[in-house]
């Protein structure tokens, strides 16, 4: 069996998880459960970066202990995570014990291999970011990562011959032409390794910062806090404490991480590991931003998407699909809830949620509730069923270059042909002319969609695609190869079917009313004084077709008015009648009469209703 060992980047606790990090969880999760799908044996591991100043600050700010902090912030991210369904096999925390152990054998390993030295520092330290950079490296004298003001510093410190390793790492980055994915970002790091790489100071003197892994050469310093972070990726699976678990799953198959923290990942740690003489991970993929208009999303921007009101609002599964649906991994992408009620109501609403209620609907209808037996496979069968088996196979191979969006959009172009498929067969028709036999294979091969669909989108949508099996009674499982073969349902099956798998939403802000009409406000609503009013009397304008005087009682105070109603109604009807009237509608003259008010009646186009209350009303109440 094969291994896939993935992972995410463990995230800051100096705050509450965000819609990125969710994305990168979430991405992982689906690819770690695609390849469970496909048959091998995943590790899937997230977790916590809880040490370093950002921490420490945070906590000082809240006014806890940090290990109080961190407790508290590990059960946001942790719930949030069993919301979004994250099937993680492990959860690391820095400052758990067998963290801290493996960062102080590692330290301790490249101490005696001479790749550390202790040496006097000097530099622009850039706090919020916790890093040194040179003279050279500022941007307009600030920090260049994040445009943030940086400080003076200068204090010995403990440096990692990074720079020594420099010639190897572009050697090793042009061999692997994989290694660093997607090319783009390879490119960057090459680009970046063009200019001379220095040494990496991997310590904080513990005066100036607490909390953090005690170096194990010296008791005086704490390690920098991304020399501690990046050493998760071994330390969970027991780098040097259980060596057949540790060359079971190394080398990683896939680090997830952000674009963001992409040198991080692709100079200061595979030098770290090749110093230690520690394969490197086979690929590190860096995905894109999600924007929020149209710039990068961050605390300091105040732009931040929270994802528990999303999972709220539209549920989890719904959630993970969009997230996974919208971003072509490796490029940026623009956030709006718009945009994700969009994705729902078209895709999940109306081309997946649909086709089920459909095909449980019609079996409940034309074949007792039971799933039908297939007859005989005519063209369009065949085709139906060619495709979709074709089409499996594209999933899979987008899934593999890690193209979920594809991927889902072939998934979903599966139940939109299968949505046309029924259109063509029409099996409405067929049980009308007794045709039993055909209804039966229809049925029974859009079922068969169903059910390749559910295991498909399981992935991306978990709980969802339990709910689409159970309302057709599948319980599938075992191998990838035996779940994408036709023919696996059976007939006779009682099929339960159950609620809309995705009932439509309505946008939260519709930019236009109905056919286009521009909105107005509540206030501008108000502005319109609607009473009841009761007809007194009513006769023909004089030398018109159209025209009725009516005379109202709007409590109290009658009204003149002047209606084209004379083609809808008799004027003898109307007296008694109980009807709704504008009456604070500046009067105009019509035919010589003062109409001071209009009435209000329902136009379908060819005739004119007048509304009327369904119970007594007394004239003068408002209508609101
Ligand atoms: O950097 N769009 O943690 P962090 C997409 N602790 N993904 C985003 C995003 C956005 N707008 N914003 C954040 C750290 N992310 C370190 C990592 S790893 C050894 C240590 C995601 O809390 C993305 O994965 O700042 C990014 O790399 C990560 O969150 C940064 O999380
Ligand atoms: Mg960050």
């Amino acid at each position: 069996m094969d291994k896939f060992y993935i992972t995410t980047p463990i995230y800051y606790v100096n705050d509450e998880p965000h819609l990125g990090h969710a994305y990168t969880t979430v991405l992982a999760d689906t690819l770690a459960r695609y390849h469970r799908l496909f048959g091998e044996e995943v590790f899937f591991l997230t977790g916590l970066d809880e040490h370093g100043q950002k921490v420490q600050e945070a906590a000082e700010r809240r006014g806890v202990p940090p290990q109080q902090h961190c407790d508290e912030m590990a059960g946001r991210f942790l719930d949030l995570w069993r919301k979004l369904g994250i099937s993680h096999d492990d959860f690391l925390r820095t400052t758990q014990e067998r963290h801290q152990r493996a960062v102080q054998m590692l330290l301790g390993l490249l101490y005696e291999k001479g790749e550390i030295y202790k040496a006097p520092y000097e530099g622009w330290y850039c706090i919020p970011d916790e890093r040194f950079w040179t003279e050279k490296d500022l941007a307009d004298g600030r920090c260049p990562e994040c445009g943030r003001s940086v400080v003076r510093l200068s204090e010995d410190n403990y440096f990692f011959r990074m720079g020594r390793h420099q010639e190897w790492l572009v050697h090793y980055i042009e061999d692997h032409p994989d290694f660093i994915l997607p090319e783009a970002r390879r490119n960057e790091i090459l680009g970046f390794l063009r200019k001379p790489l220095g040494d990496l100071c991997i310590s904080r003197p513990k005066f100036r910062l607490s909390w953090g892994i005690p170096l194990p050469f010296d008791p005086d310093y704490v390690t920098y806090v991304w020399v501690d972070a990046l050493t998760n990726y071994i330390s969970a699976i027991g780098v040097f404490e259980d060596e057949a678990r540790f060359r079971k799953w190394w080398p990683a198959d896939f680090h997830f991480i952000g674009k963001d923290i992409l040198t991080t990942h692709a100079v200061y740690w595979p030098t770290m590991l090749h110093a230690a003489g520690i394969e490197l991970p086979r690929h590190i993929f860096a995905h894109g931003w999600w924007l929020v208009d149209e710039r990068k999303m961050s605390k300091s921007r105040g732009n931040v998407v929270r994802p528990l009101e999303l999972i709220e609002k539209y549920g989890p599964d719904a959630f993970r699909y969009f997230l996974m649906r919208d971003m072509a991994p490796g490029q940026d992408s623009s956030f709006s809830e718009e945009a994700l009620v969009g994705r729902y109501n078209s895709d999940l609403a109306n081309d997946l949620g649909n086709l089920l209620s459909r095909v449980v609907r019609m079996i409940g209808q034309y074949t007792g509730g039971r799933l039908p037996g297939p007859d005989s496979e005519d063209l369009t069968d065949r085709e139906l069923r060619e495709e979709t088996l074709r089409a499996v196979g594209r999933v899979r191979r987008h899934v593999e270059a890690l193209r979920l969006d594809f991927a889902l959009e072939e998934a979903i172009e599966i139940a939109r042909r299968t949505n046309r498929y029924l259109e063509r067969t029409a099996p409405w028709r067929l049980y009308k002319e007794g045709r039993r036999e055909r209804v039966g294979t229809v049925l029974y091969y859009a079922g068969e969609v169903l059910r390749i669909l559910g295991d498909l989108l399981g992935p991306v949508m978990p709980r969802k695609a339990g709910d689409l099996k159970s309302q057709l009674d599948i319980c599938s499982g075992g191998a990838w190869d035996e779940r994408i073969r036709w023919g696996v349902l059976k007939p006779g099956t009682e099929v339960p079917g159950g609620p809309p798998l995705f009932p439509r939403v309505r946008p939260e802000v519709p930019k236009q009313g109905v056919a286009g009409k521009a909105l107005i406000t509540i206030e501008d609503f108000q502005k319109l004084d609607l009473r009841m009013a009761e007809v007194v009397s009513a006769e023909p304008v004089p030398g018109t077709q159209k025209l009725l005087h009516l005379e109202v009682d709007i409590g109290g105070e009658r009204r003149q008015l002047v209606a084209g109603l004379a083609k809808h109604y008799r004027p003898e009807e109307l007296v008694g009648k109980s009807v709704v009237v504008v009456v604070n509608l500046k009067p105009t003259r019509i035919r010589g009469i003062e109409s001071q008010g209009m009435l209000l009646a329902a136009d379908d186009g060819e005739s004119l209703t007048l509304l009327t209350p369904d119970r007594k009303v007394r004239p003068g109440a408002k209508v609101r």
